[in-house]
């Protein structure tokens, strides 16, 4: 699967995916581009309108997936798998010691999509999501915490 780097201005579609994963505008302001000057936006499919995207930003030591979607349409394909695994290989070879994900302990799916991918559990953030501006619903449960996820390299 072809996953590419993406270094122009973000555009409608892209915030589409972002905010889907993560809905607070603000904190993802923060960690994209032009915002945050490190972050690395990564995309399958065109480059404007892209079927997933993947969002990372250099932390002390490794790398953290701040954000990662893909479209409804396009879901159960291997686009997200594609993503992470290309960043895993970008980490590996930049000498990081790590990368990071996080989501929220509600997100079944998800966790178990980081977890077939290798990543092992590595900390909860209590109480994360209770500072967004909307009380975020999964799977009929609130989300309250947020889980870490490390895969050591
Ligand atoms: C979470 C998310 C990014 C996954 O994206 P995706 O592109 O569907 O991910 P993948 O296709 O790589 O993997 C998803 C599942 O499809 C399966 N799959 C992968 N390729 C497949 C294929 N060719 N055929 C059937 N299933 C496949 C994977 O094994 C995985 O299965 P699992 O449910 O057993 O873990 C996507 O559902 C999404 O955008 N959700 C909303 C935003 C979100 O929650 N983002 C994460 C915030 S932490």
């Amino acid at each position: 699967m072809d996953v590419t780097e993406y270094q122009g201005e973000l555009t409608r579609a892209h915030w589409d995916l972002l905010l889907d994963a993560d809905p607070h505008f603000d904190a993802v302001l923060a960690y994209t581009p032009p915002q945050h000057g490190e972050a690395e936006v990564f995309i399958i499919g065109e480059a404007k309108t892209p079927y997933a995207i993947c969002v990372i930003v250099p932390i002390e030591g490794g790398f953290e997936i701040k954000n990662i979607a893909t479209t409804v349409m396009m879901r159960r394909h291997g686009m997200a798998s594609a993503l992470i695994q290309r960043v895993i290989d970008l980490a590996r070879e930049r000498g990081a010691g790590f990368v990071e994900i996080g989501t929220a302990t509600t997100s079944r799916d998800q966790i178990r999509l980081y977890e077939k991918l290798g990543f092992k559990q590595d900390g909860i953030l209590r109480d994360y999501f209770l500072s967004y501006p909307e009380p975020i619903i999964e799977n009929g449960l609130l989300a309250r915490d947020m889980v870490m996820f490390r895969l050591n390299l």
